[in-house]
């Protein structure tokens, strides 16, 4: 079954969500807390080792029931079985979308095309569990008979982002083997990365769904050409592995069939690093790390499938950022970890998020009239609070943020981690108190100033207040924990897909870019520049002048 196409917009609970703006529009956070008592308990959820705090967000009782309402017009319910059950909703493209299956259990049975892909996506699993073994354990050598110390994954945008974000957030857990990442086709990268390294005891994971990426393509062949100024080509075997669906590419570049790991078409890039993607982050961390990642993803899906909509993470987290999106016309979302090891986080998201939902057309091929896609930025805390938090406590924009903390330090130093904690839930409180012309008043008061000197000040000391905040506090940072919290953004992406009523699982928006890319090319490399406009023509001539 395809996903319904319902012009949210055009839905009674669409409507009464607009009035019900202009009536709260104005109310203020502090009110809402002061009128109800309990408000931080009741509008949390507690999941596993996750507590949402989605309370100091501006919306009430009746916000919640429209918000839930239009879920149902939407058709969210069915969506829901529709994305599980793998029908081909990634309709752009002919495909289901199925990462979630990436993270099933052994007897589950997910149909595609009438075969039970689980079974496949536990033999590409064994196959990642006994390489990742074989090199963590020195068994599989290098050329020279050396066990491998560094590995390098060459891959960008999804092939990159979420093993470069997981092996940077599990850092903790990893083992002696030195992870690299080469993605960007920018050459001052990859020589970089290669002045660290000795081609005798490094293993390369050329990571490209289609195995046409030029980036990914240009790297992979100048990592083989230094690799063969010391090797010989036969050696190519025991150092280069692929991860793709293009087999017969794979084959073409000289990768040896033993050596790579399939994926597979109903898996998106931006979803993918629970497939063989993830390989550098089963070397990393260890094949059974890797495992606790899929197994907290897979409570996520669980808890997103089979949760009432009011009790669901993805769910209410999805339609509060409608909320603000659609009424309030915020145009960013923010998203603080406040851990240096989510220091990728936001990026990650940024494709995730932004390359799913940046889309214009709706399910029926017209123009939306209204706004789909958020802006994703954030980095952690408490480095941000020094950097733009400015913007947010004082700012004219609304930005909504997600806070995401941990009650426990990995390292376990209390002192720090406590600080750390007081600046998280200091912020939340200050984003959503303000300080009030009365509380700035008495503040300049106890500090001795007075009259004209305390008017002329008190303006710019004032905070506004009202900006809403989720507070994602999880135990702690752990294989299991970090799974389960990129599956609840995943579902998250996918919720707002359908009310927006847009495809969230194709991105022909990128392809442009890429064909103009490649004429460019053609006119850099030539001696005649083709047909462009002045600005271009202009640049071109500077560039190669
Ligand atoms: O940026 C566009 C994109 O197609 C992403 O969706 C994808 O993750 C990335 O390029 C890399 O693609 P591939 O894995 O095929 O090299």
């Amino acid at each position: 079954m395809a996903l319904p196409t319902i012009d949210p917009t055009t839905t009674d609970a669409w409507k009464k969500l607009q009035e019900h703006y202009k009536e709260t529009k104005e109310v203020h956070l502090r009110e809402l807390f002061a009128t109800e008592e309990g408000r931080g308990k009741k509008y949390a959820i507690l999941w596993n080792d996750f507590l949402v705090d989605y309370s100091k967000n501006r919306l009430t009782d009746k916000t919640l029931k429209l918000l839930l309402e239009l879920a149902d017009e939407v058709g969210l319910k069915d969506a829901i079985k529709s994305y599980f059950g793998g029908e081909l909703i990634n309709q752009t493209e002919g495909r289901a979308v199925l990462h979630t299956a990436l993270r099933a259990k052994k007897d589950d049975e997910v149909l595609v095309d009438g075969v039970n892909i689980v079974d496949e996506v536990f033999e590409v699993k064994e196959k990642i569990k006994s390489f990742s073994e074989a090199v963590i354990s020195g068994e599989r050598k290098g050329y020279t008979g050396k066990a491998f110390t560094d590995v390098v994954n060459i891959g960008i945008g999804g092939s990159d982002l979420g093993p470069v974000m997981v092996t940077e957030a599990l850092k903790f857990y990893q083992n002696d083997l030195k992870t690299h990442f080469v993605s960007n086709v920018d050459g001052d990268l990859v020589h970089e990365v290669l002045k660290e390294l000795n081609p005798k005891t490094t293993l390369f994971v050329i990571v490209s769904k289609s195995f046409t990426t030029q980036e990914t393509l240009s790297n992979a062949l100048t990592i083989k050409k230094w690799f063969l100024q010391s090797a010989s080509e036969k050696d190519v075997a025991d150092h280069f592995v692929a991860v793709s669906t293009n087999l017969e590419k794979i084959k073409e570049f000289g990768i040896a069939d033993d050596n790579v790991f399939p994926m597979w078409d109903w898996v998106g890039g931006r979803f993918s690093l629970w497939s063989a993607v993830g390989l550098s982050i089963a070397l990393s961390i260890g094949y059974e790390n890797f495992e606790d990642l899929l197994i907290g993803a897979n409570e996520m899906d669980n808890h997103f499938k089979e949760t009432p909509f009011e009790e669901n993470i993805p769910v209410m987290l999805g339609l509060i950022s409608v909320w603000y999106n659609n009424f309030y016309k915020a145009e960013t979302e923010a998203i603080i970890p406040y851990t240096q090891y989510l220091h990728r986080f936001s990026a990650y998201l940024q494709q995730g998020i932004m390359e799913s939902n940046g889309k214009s057309m709706d399910r029926a091929g017209n123009r939306v009239g209204h706004e789909t896609g958020t802006i994703i930025w954030g980095e952690p805390g408490t480095n941000s609070q020094h950097a733009f938090f400015q913007l947010m406590h004082q700012g004219t924009k609304l930005i909504p943020t997600d806070f995401i903390g941990y009650k426990e330090s990995l390292h376990g130093d209390v002192d720090h981690h406590n600080k750390l904690m007081a600046n998280f839930f200091a912020q939340t409180e200050a984003l959503m108190n303000g300080k009030t012309a009365d509380e700035v008043k008495q503040e300049l008061e106890s500090q001795g100033l007075s009259g004209e000197e305390l008017q002329k000040l008190l303006p710019f000391k004032i905070f506004e207040g009202n900006k809403p905040t989720n507070t994602i506090l999880i135990k702690k940072l752990t294989p299991k924990s970090l799974g389960a919290l990129i599956a609840l953004y995943e579902h998250k992406i996918f919720v707002q897909g359908v009310v927006w009523n847009i495809f969230s699982y194709d991105q022909w928006g990128v392809e442009l870019g890429k064909q103009l890319a490649k004429n460019i090319l053609v006119d850099i490399e030539n001696s005649k520049i083709g047909k462009h406009d002045s600005s271009t023509l202009n640049l071109l001539h500077f560039f190669k002048e």
